[in-house]
């Protein structure tokens, strides 16, 4: 069934949800038309009153420049700058050392605009690629080389940003890795300015597209938005790649998408809320589309297959992507790997934090155009040449063998809701995970190397991905629920059948979907190292609003 179809039925399933006031939409209308002045972008806010804050400057309408006028960049891939003995085998081979430093930046983000102030890593945006081989492990230093002061609204209500913490604190979280905790990027663990954190990443997992980016407590999504994210990509050796008859080398190309507000002096703009007491808003939508952090670029390819690693580094934006005059692309990789084979479709939805590994083919648009779009915005060009190098391998028929986990093999299912609250003492609106806040203890304590479901029930009218850190997991199935029995009882009682998964989603992922009116179970095995980590939806602003909360994964 198509994830349209899916979604419609989920409705049916639970009619009490169908409620779509203002912005709260259904995640395939979430696009916002252009030239909208951004004030009245807002989404629901978290603190009620009037505003008192003067609106957003002058918006750029990005419609307005000439498109597809700069080429894609695609990061560059970040070298070691030494080494270091490996921290707990003193007879393994050294370790190689990166220091990626965050710096206030520049960036021209059109041919036609003048510089972005942003914040990158290395002052790039997206950072350089960090590239290793499966198995091999390494450090990195992270080092604080920002300013001070932070350039985009900072919400003093909220969790982790109260009024005395200071403005400007990071922390970075290598997304999808199985790394130490002391190395995951832990929310709370930030730093400021001036100093720096080492991480070490064994990399001791499958060949995917992973990601680091921002996670510092409650300026997160700030963080994020002014550039703080790029890829990290763990591959097979090179024999393995070469086998694998997928597109490699000059033909594998990373792709993250993002979407942002910039006034007419081509500076970002972050929405509000209008309150200086409460600026946070539920949702980040932008009217400008950037490809490796470039507004509408255009990419020169040949006549033949292309990877494409597609990251969707959004706030909140879902992609609905699709290659014009419905142009097929085969879906080979979910979050952590390759699928079973190539799933070919024509449409594919990306949630914030997901990456989605995709094989498309030029070979009958030999001196033509062809377009990636969300719904009907064009966000990239590829310009067909019409010369072709020799030694393209045949499309594969199978990838890899992939195991499924027994719902049977759990040793227990938790029931987690995901809802929207008031809060009693401040009347403020929250997001929460099972009914927790992020200050609340800790409750969910899997056992190291036991399996578990996960039953995701979503109460509000939104889709959410969650994401769980340092594990993989499968989508077991998506069922819907009595909304009404809900509402008169508290109780959930599912409904209808328990849908299994899509070909498509069938793999291994780190982020997965929950949406509107349905239950999503999924089952995770904990093989992952002992400690604390996080959950959390990855619409950042959810996030931010208390939709995270800690785990720890427990020896016994
Ligand atoms: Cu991509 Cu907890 O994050
Ligand atoms: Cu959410």
């Amino acid at each position: 069934m198509a994830s349209g179809a899916r979604f419609a039925a989920a409705l049916a399933v639970a009619p009490g949800l169908i409620r779509l006031p203002g912005c709260r939409t259904a995640p395939f209308s979430r696009a916002v038309p252009a030239g909208e002045p951004s004030a009245e972008r807002l989404c629901s806010s978290r603190v009620t009153g009037p505003p008192d804050r003067p609106l957003p400057r002058q918006p750029l309408h990005p419609d307005s420049l000439p498109r597809f006028v700069d080429r894609l960049p695609v990061p560059r891939v970040l070298r070691p700058s030494g080494t270091r003995p490996h921290p707990d085998k003193p007879r393994a081979a050294p370790v190689p050392v990166f220091r990626v430093a965050m710096k206030a930046t520049e960036v021209r983000v059109h041919r036609d605009l003048p510089p972005t102030r942003m914040w990158g890593y290395e002052g790039e945006v997206p950072g350089p690629t960090i590239a290793v081989r499966r198995g091999e492990p390494l450090f990195v230093e992270w080092a604080n080389e920002l300013p001070e002061r932070h350039f985009l609204p900072i919400d003093r209500t909220l969790h982790g940003a109260h009024e005395g913490a200071p403005e400007v604190r990071t922390v970075v979280h290598v997304h999808g890795a199985k790394a130490p905790p002391e190395s995951d990027g832990y929310p709370e663990s930030w730093f400021l300015a001036g100093s720096a954190a080492t991480a070490f990443y064994p990399n001791d997992q499958e060949a995917t597209t992973l990601w680091y980016h921002d996670h510092t407590m409650g300026i997160e999504r700030l963080n994020q938005y002014a550039g703080l994210f790029g890829f990290f990509l763990i591959r097979e050796a090179a024999e393995a790649e070469a086998a694998s008859s997928l597109p490699h080398g000059a033909y594998d190309i990373p792709l993250a998408l993002c979407d942002r507000l910039f006034d007419v002096d081509a500076q970002l703009v972050y929405p509000t809320s209008g309150r200086t007491r409460g600026p946070w808003v539920s949702e980040v939508l932008g009217d400008a589309h950037l490809v490796n952090g470039k507004l509408a670029p255009f990419v020169e390819v040949e006549p033949r297959r292309y990877r494409l690693r597609v990251l969707n580094a959004s706030n909140s934006r879902f992609y609905y992507l699709s290659l014009t005059d419905d142009q097929p692309m085969w879906q080979v990789g979910t979050d952590q790997g390759l699928l079973s084979a190539p799933v070919s479709l024509q449409r594919k939805m990306i949630a914030p934090g997901e990456r989605v590994d995709l094989v498309v083919d030029f070979r009958h648009l030999s001196g033509r155009e062809a377009y990636l779009q969300n719904q009907t915005t064009k966000l990239l060009q590829f310009r067909v040449g019409t010369m072709k190098s020799p030694g393209e391998a045949p499309m594969p028929t199978t990838l890899r063998t992939l195991p499924r986990i027994e719902a049977r093999a759990a040793v227990r299912t938790r029931t987690l809701t995901l809802k929207e609250h008031v809060d009693p003492a401040t009347r403020a609106m929250i997001m929460l995970l099972d009914g927790r806040r992020w200050a609340d203890p800790i409750t969910e304590r899997p056992v190291v190397d036991s399996v578990e479901i996960w039953e995701l029930v979503n109460l509000t009218d939104d889709s959410h991905p969650i994401h769980l850190h340092a594990v993989r997991f499968q989508l077991l199935s998506t069922q819907g629920y009595d909304y009404t029995a809900y509402q008169r009882t508290g109780r959930i009682l599912p409904r209808g059948a328990a849908l299994p998964p899509m070909a498509e989603d069938a793999g291994w992922k780190d982020t997965i979907r929950a949406e509107a009116g349905l239950i999503t179970r999924i089952i995770v095995r904990f093989d992952a190292f002992p400690g604390r980590y996080v959950w959390h939806c990855h619409v950042l602003e959810h996030a931010a609003n208390e939709m995270m909360r800690p785990f720890e994964i427990v020896s016994t």
